[in-house]
């Protein structure tokens, strides 16, 4: 297969009706916080069970069409020896990698941060392909207040995964360009939305002077939403001002957009991008790439005891199957409680 038709495979692939993707990239720092919450050690094993335990739910490939790992899990295995994104693959999910290499404060700029990773990253992607990986995943942050993010934060955050992107393409393997508003703070759901708006236009114009092709990436926004300490937004009004820059921004070209949960609970990720589903017809597919959304119930019915496993797999189906009719405009909150 030549690279486009590759590109366009996988794209098709992830960008299904109905599906979305499993976000279980967390780094090294961020896995040990949660398993620090159900008092499990992160150790190279515990990370590899719980892993292997997501990948293996029965039926997961009927609502998820792509999983996001971690370098690490990309090189481990299952009980009986598949390597883990065999064990994805088999099930019908495509397997990507989290190539950045995690953020650090941007220099003479108090308080805003910027993505590194790009040197040497087209020679970690070819081997990150012979291990399986079809996509890839880069994550940019931006901390919200009166003056943060500043142009140079937003600049730089845009250069940097404009230039991963098309990296990416050129190895044949698609990118998920993931710029995060961050919810933290006391900020209102407006400057959230002003903030959002002035990252997806810097990002977009960063893609076209890479000569990024729109149709072969995906996605990965933050929803607009009030700074966790500001309280709380009606799903109405969260798809509302979301949908709303995004059309701003957004160009149609795009097949999918793919929310992150950013610390929303689990039910309000799927309640509020089921509200946007309803605003129907959308020029772009809108779903999920959910990791603590989707991770947070099974975790806490596993707490690292094997004989957990198989509730907890049910748990991760059920939130699974709720944020894929979500995804259709079709959530209803009796389904919240019905068996897995
Ligand atoms: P959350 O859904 O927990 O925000 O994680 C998604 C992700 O991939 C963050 O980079």
């Amino acid at each position: 297969m030549d690279r486009k038709s590759e590109l366009q495979a996988t794209v098709d692939a992830l960008a299904q009706a109905g599906k979305g993707l499993l976000a279980a990239d967390e780094s090294g720092p961020t896995i040990a916080k949660r398993f620090e919450r159900i008092g499990v050690e992160s150790s190279e094993e515990n990370r590899r069970a719980w892993r292997n335990l997501l990948l293996s739910s029965p039926g997961l490939g009927q609502f998820i069409s792509g999983v996001i790992l971690y370098e690490e899990t990309l090189g481990q295995r299952a009980d009986d020896g598949t390597p883990l994104p065999e064990l994805a693959a088999r099930q019908g999910i495509v397997p990507g990698i989290k190539v950045d290499k995690g953020k650090i404060a941007l220099a003479l700029a108090p308080g805003d941060e910027v993505t590194e990773g790009l040197d040497g990253l087209a020679k970690r992607l070819a081997g990150y392909r012979q291990q399986g990986a079809r996509f890839a995943k880069w994550r940019a942050v931006y901390n919200v207040s009166d003056k943060l993010p500043g142009w140079a934060a937003v600049q730089a955050n845009a250069e940097a995964l404009a230039r991963y992107a098309a990296i990416c393409q050129e190895a044949g393997v698609v990118p998920i360009v993931e710029p995060e508003v961050l919810m933290d703070g006391a900020h209102s759901m407006a400057r959230c939305a002003e903030v959002t708006e002035a990252v997806l236009h810097a990002v977009f114009h960063a893609l076209h002077r890479h000569a990024v092709v729109l149709e072969h990436m995906l996605l990965k926004p933050s929803m607009v939403l009030p700074g966790k300490e500001a309280g709380h937004a009606a799903p109405a009004e969260v798809a509302m001002q979301t949908v709303q820059v995004l059309r701003r921004t957004v160009p149609a070209a795009v097949p999918g957009i793919f929310f992150l949960s950013g610390g929303q609970t689990p039910t309000e990720a799927t309640v509020n991008l089921d509200a946007m589903n309803r605003l129907a017809p959308l020029p772009w597919r809108l779903s999920f790439s959910y990791g603590r959304a989707l991770q947070e119930p099974p975790l806490l019915a596993w707490r690292g005891d094997a004989a957990n496993a198989a509730q907890a797999q049910r748990v991760l189906l059920q939130r699974s199957r709720l944020n894929a009719m979500a995804c259709l405009g079709q959530y209803d909150e009796a389904q919240e409680n019905a068996a897995g």
